[in-house]
């Protein structure tokens, strides 16, 4: 399973690269806002230093909402990093655009996908990967395991090759789920991610350790 952080973040980015376990990085516009980035210049560069701190793909958001600018802003956001995904959100020109970056051989993440008909579309236009989003599924009452799972099927029944990058991930039991469903990708907080290293009882044994081997 791989492992992205979802934040825009550079100290986070690094700090999780530096655990070795880093495979990828997500952003979204939200996250860019969050670390005050502003500006179409000051965004492509903050892209092209995420790209060089993590070896991994690093998903970057179209804002476009209609097939020709979401073209336009994909090929741009394409042409800073051959490590670039372009994240196109779930909606009808969205699936146009997929498909075009597609055939021209370009990596695609759709995002906001929140059901199984919405996944099945993504694969078939060819997306790179898909963002089911499980934590705000899971905030409205819906589990959003069950989508992790419903698309786990969908995809193997018929091969499609496009990754399940379960997103919204907000804790470490999220990531335990998404694992032993078989997603490929989760993308969480530095938070969760840390989180998996805790246990109490590594913690007590490991001071017993220290303390015998004083004696
Ligand atoms: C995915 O790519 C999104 O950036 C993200 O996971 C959304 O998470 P949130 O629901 O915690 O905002």
């Amino acid at each position: 399973m791989k492992f992205f952080i979802d934040t825009a973040n550079l100290d986070q980015i690094r700090e999780a690269q530096d655990l070795g376990v880093l495979d990828g990085v997500t952003t979204n516009p939200s996250l860019m806002a969050k670390e005050g980035i502003k500006g179409q210049d000051n965004i492509l560069k903050h892209y092209v230093d995420i790209c060089n701190i993590t070896t991994g793909d690093v998903s970057a958001e179209v804002i476009a909402t209609d097939f020709e600018g979401m073209v336009r802003e994909g090929e741009m956001l394409a042409d800073l990093h051959p490590r670039i995904v372009v994240k196109i959100p779930m909606i009808k020109e969205g699936v146009k655009a997929i498909k075009y970056f597609s055939d021209k051989g370009i990596k695609t993440n759709c995002t906001l996908v929140f059901s199984a008909g919405q996944a099945l579309l993504a694969a078939k236009a060819g997306a790179t990967y898909v963002s089911p989003f499980v934590g705000r599924l899971d905030d409205i009452s819906q589990d959003g395991m069950d989508l992790i799972d419903d698309i786990r099927t969908i995809y193997d029944n018929y091969g499609y090759e496009t990754e399940i990058l379960a997103a919204s991930v907000r804790h470490p039991m999220h990531i335990i789920q998404c694992a032993k469903i078989g997603a490929d990708v989760i993308t969480a907080p530095l938070s969760a991610i840390a989180a998996l290293l805790n246990h109490p009882l590594t913690d007590k044994g490991l001071a017993q350790f220290l303390a015998d081997a004083k004696k």
